[in-house]
């Protein structure tokens, strides 16, 4: 499996959608924890060693998932990294399978039965000491849920890592705020009480975080990350192994359920399976995931660094990269050089598209200094070049994109490395400026590249680029978009969180509406209010229904 960023991403709904499958299938299992650790997997399995062809290889680290119950969260990762078939998820919890609703050693790759919770960590610090007698370079990876931690024994594990000064074992805590029944804070609260009615206000609220205190009076180092931002938990997990004398806690927010609207901060989908008649349009709901990535050049070109802590302030998904040479389009913005200067401010992925001519001159420059993905336009380079720069990009663990411009079509030599392809931009304006109008066409042009990707087993994203402003970025989403580039829109925007925010309320307005449409083709008037119905947190349901009505769906 693929260690870049696009893997992560990639992997990361494709966990879910294994987990959504096989629960579904054995009509029981736990989703929601599964979900809210799909991230945190994700980043171990690429910073863990392991050899799935060798399961018990001696120098292996080790993975030990305490919280047990997300078992289809972890057959998803070990099926994903080759242990097992995918097609074994099929049998999650049926009479001889290897997957049973708790991890069971008789699944490759499963380091610990993870039943009765809260001994996993006390395990985890067995294992670790055990390692570091035999001098084993192994090291211990432990994931722990909040919920668990209502559990002495964890406590005592705490100290028992710390005493022994541990620093061959990770714990990452899936602090998702919600265990079987209900939410953490009332049932036990690790964080300070956030006053209102929302139970899990304390994850928005900095100032409530108590929970790594904890494990720092008990000596632990501690990192806290958003656990759904594949930088961010890579970034934890790189400090975390670097870190010497001791354990590692990182303490990962995360949403339970997160990435199926109805699931997610709802208890309910603990341990419940989605019913059969659902699973198409939760893995639609899947593959409708968003991201905005704000462009910097619609800023002050004169302090392009200061339009990155803009964009890290804003929470934006991606900082889009306008590369222009002078020669490929009339404009000249910044090169590599420029890039390697703003890779420090951030954290957040650099989405780099090269306006340039002969981009296989120089892909491997703008790779070298932190680009997350690189788009080069359809338009400078041929088949061949293009092959080049998508191996060269991938075994660089870069993710690899292509664009074309508005009077472009899909060229005919793409055909072969769609599989492979991360992204896909399709120009709604002629590149060279920020600021001009979105071309209407280009809506008709994205839903065929759409419908041509999806016939050729694409599995990257769709990037609208190009006048996409909040009257025309629901109908951008409709055509098969999934991220959106804002200059004007976002970064030309005094409050760019504000536009930001705007941006991805209208977005989730068009999957949800998207959605409904899908409950109708599939069954009606009938399923597009049993979908509705499902939204029961914060008030949703009606909202989801007074969508349907006005869109006829109901
Ligand atoms: C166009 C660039 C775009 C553009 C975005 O050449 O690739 O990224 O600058 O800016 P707006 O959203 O203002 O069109
Ligand atoms: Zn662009």
């Amino acid at each position: 499996m693929g260690s870049g960023y696009c893997s992560i991403r990639r992997n990361a709904l494709r966990a879910r959608a294994l987990v959504v499958r096989a629960t579904a299938a054995a009509g029981s299992g736990h989703p929601g924890g599964s979900f809210s650790m799909a991230e945190a997997m994700g980043c171990l399995f690429k910073h863990m060693r392991y050899d799935p062809t060798d399961p018990l290889w001696e120098e292996r680290d080790r993975l030990i998932l305490s919280k047990g119950h997300a078992a289809p969260g972890l057959f998803s990762y070990l099926a994903i990294s080759g242990f097992i078939k995918e097609s074994e998820m099929e049998t999650l919890r049926s009479l001889g399978s290897r997957l049973q609703g708790h991890p069971d050693l008789k699944c490759p790759g499963v380091e610990f039965c993870g039943g009765s919770l809260g001994t996993g960590l006390s395990y985890s610090v067995g294992v670790a000491l055990a390692l570091r007698l035999d001098k084993n370079p192994g090291r211990v990876f432990a994931v722990v849920g909040d919920g668990e931690s209502n559990e002495g024994q964890i406590w005592e594990a705490t100290m028992s890592a710390s005493k022994f000064g541990l620093d061959n074992l990770v714990v990452v805590l899936d602090r998702n705020y919600v265990q079987q029944d209900s939410y953490t804070e009332g049932v036990m609260p690790l964080d300070a009480a956030v006053p209102g009615p929302d139970p899990v206000a304390a994850r928005g609220d900095r100032s409530a975080w108590r929970t790594a205190d904890k494990w720092r009076a008990f000596g632990w180092h501690t990192i806290e990350v958003d656990g759904h931002r594949i930088e961010q938990l890579d970034g934890a997990l790189h400090r975390a192994l670097a870190h010497r004398g001791g354990p590692v806690i990182i303490v990962s927010r995360s949403v339970k359920g997160r990435g199926v609207e109805h699931m997610e901060d709802n208890p309910q989908w603990h341990g419940k399976a989605p019913s059969h008649q659902t699973v198409p349009i939760i893995l639609r709901e899947l593959e409708s995931q968003a991201a905005v990535a704000p462009s910097i050049i619609a800023g002050d070109m004169a302090r392009l660094d200061r339009e990155v802590s803009r964009c890290q302030e804003a929470g934006a998904d991606f900082v889009h990269l306008d590369v222009m040479d002078g020669a490929f389009v009339p404009n000249t913005t910044f090169d590599h050089a420029k890039i390697r200067e703003l890779r420090p401010i951030t954290d957040i992925p650099f989405d780099t598209h090269l306006m340039i001519s002969e981009p296989v001159r120089s892909v491997r420059r703008y790779a070298e200094v932190g680009s997350d993905i690189i788009t080069v336009h359809a338009e400078a380079c041929d088949a061949s070049e293009f092959g080049e720069i998508l191996d060269y990009l991938h075994s660089n663990e870069v993710g690899a994109g292509i664009a074309v411009n508005p009077a472009t079509p899909v060229p005919e030599w793409l055909d072969a490395f769609v599989p492979k392809l991360d992204q896909f931009i399709v120009m709604s304006v002629v590149p060279g400026r920020s600021g001009q109008a979105y071309i209407e066409e280009s809506h008709q042009k994205t839903q065929e590249v759409a419908a041509y990707l999806r016939d050729r087993g694409f599995g990257g994203v769709i990037e609208a680029d190009g006048g996409v402003n909040a009257s025309n970025v629901a109908g951008c989403f409709a055509d098969g978009a999934r991220t959106f580039v804002g200059g004007s829109s976002m970064v030309g925007q005094a409050d760019m969180g504000r536009a930001i925010r705007e941006m991805r309320s209208l977005i989730l307005g068009a999957r949800r509406l998207g959605l409904l449409r899908e409950a109708h083709r599939l069954g009606g008037p009938e399923l597009v209010e049993k979908w509705a119905a499902l939204h029961t947190v914060g008030g949703k349901a009606d909202s989801i229904r007074e969508m349907a009505a006005e869109a006829s769906l109901l």
